[in-house]
């Protein structure tokens, strides 16, 4: 059968797993789809660079002639940022491939624009990768408990913070060394102020709400605070209350409030990331290092929680992959996913109102 042809944007942390387990697992992945699949360009910044592993053949500095191809089915977009990661995508969409993005930043800034363009070309737009890696937790919320009323979403959700607080908390090492060793261990963002300012865990807040509430919740909606002023002192006094201090996303649905004329008001959104004490005892107290957990609570399924490893190449490549055979599935079947053709205008409420 002809094969599927698939280009990947970077080639850094996550990039690198992507293209080498697309390489080595080949005919497992041709198993999967029923056709094989052929990358035919891996887009980078620097040529020469060493890249272990990498087929240099397959490199190029040409992005933009990638995304322009008419014979390719899927785009995988892994160079993070809003531009030209942006143009890159809607170009690949018009030029007719679906697209696999772990980009939480471009999807928070403004995923609209992407909804509204995989929806006018007819391809994919799948992105399990851009919240909490290795964790189901975005397809949950699209596909399986869709036919819900989710009341709220609650978690950590960025693997950089955690695996600081936890080595503040468990081993009293300080905040400088601990996020170097996270950005050694390929965390943290190009930026790592995005991590440690919340401006991360805001984005995965924006896009949790808006697929959990149907309605278009951006980064800049959310309440944000960092955990650049929690002190060594405040995870001391935490821990002398028996609890530890954890960098929470919180995301719900507020309750109606009743109108001048007694009717029901409408329900808005209310989404905040700040740090926060918690008992050792919770469940999100035992989320250790680079992982995240997410809590869903809705109406019918009642309280659901995922939790794994939330941040690193290899279990973020493995979200990225399993979106890829999605996507390539989609393609061979002639079939489309979840497209996103109604969402709700909900007000976004500041914080304290819920
Ligand atoms: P890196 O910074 O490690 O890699 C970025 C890659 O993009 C590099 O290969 C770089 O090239 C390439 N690149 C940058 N600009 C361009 C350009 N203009 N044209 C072509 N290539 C370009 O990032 P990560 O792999 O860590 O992250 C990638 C994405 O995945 C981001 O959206 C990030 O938020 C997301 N993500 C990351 C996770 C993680 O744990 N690291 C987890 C979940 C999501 P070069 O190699 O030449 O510099
Ligand atoms: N920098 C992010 C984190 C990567 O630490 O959670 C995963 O999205």
């Amino acid at each position: 059968a002809a094969p599927l042809r698939v280009a990947v944007l970077g080639c850094g942390v996550v990039g690198t797993e992507v293209v080498t387990l697309l390489t080595d697992q080949a005919d497992d992945f041709a198993a999967r789809v029923g056709r094989p699949i052929e990358l035919v360009g891996v887009a980078v910044r620097r040529l020469n660079k060493v890249r272990p592993g990498i087929d240099t053949g397959l490199l190029t500095v040409d992005a933009d002639a990638l995304v322009r191809r008419d014979d390719v089915d899927v785009v995988v977009e892994l160079i993070g940022g809003i531009e030209p990661a942006r143009t890159l995508i809607l170009t690949a969409m018009e030029h007719g491939a679906s697209v696999v993005t772990a980009n939480k930043a471009l999807l928070a800034e403004d995923g609209t624009t992407l909804y509204a363009a995989a929806e006018k070309a007819g391809v994919d737009l799948y992105f399990e990768a851009a919240v909490a890696g290795a964790i189901p937790i975005v397809r949950p919320l699209r596909e399986s408990l869709v036919g819900d009323e989710i009341t709220s979403v609650i978690g950590i959700v960025n693997g950089t913070t955690n695996y600081i607080l936890d080595k503040m908390d468990s081993e009293g090492s300080g905040f400088d060394e601990t996020l170097e060793e996270a950005q050694q261990l390929g965390y943290a963002e190009a930026d790592p102020t995005a991590d440690i300012e919340g401006f991360d865990a805001a984005a995965k807040a924006a896009i949790l709400s808006s697929l959990a509430f149907h309605s278009r919740v951006s980064g800049a909606d959310v309440y944000r605070e960092g955990i650049t002023d929690v002190t060594s002192g405040d995870i001391a006094s935490a821990a002398e209350m028996g609890c530890v201090v954890k960098l929470l996303a919180i995301c719900a649905l507020t309750e109606p409030a009743e109108l001048a004329d007694g009717s029901p008001g409408e329900r808005a959104v209310s989404v905040r990331v700040h740090p926060a004490m918690i008992p050792r005892s919770h469940p999100l107290a035992t989320v250790r290092g680079p992982y995240n957990a997410v809590f869903v609570e809705s109406r019918a399924a009642g309280r659901l929680m995922f939790t794994g490893p939330g941040a690193g190449g290899p279990p973020t490549a493995s979200a990225v992959l399993g979106d890829l055979v999605t996507v390539c599935r989609n393609r061979v079947r002639g079939a489309a996913g979840p497209g996103e053709s109604s969402y709700a205008q909900r007000k976004v409420s500041p914080i304290g109102e819920v």
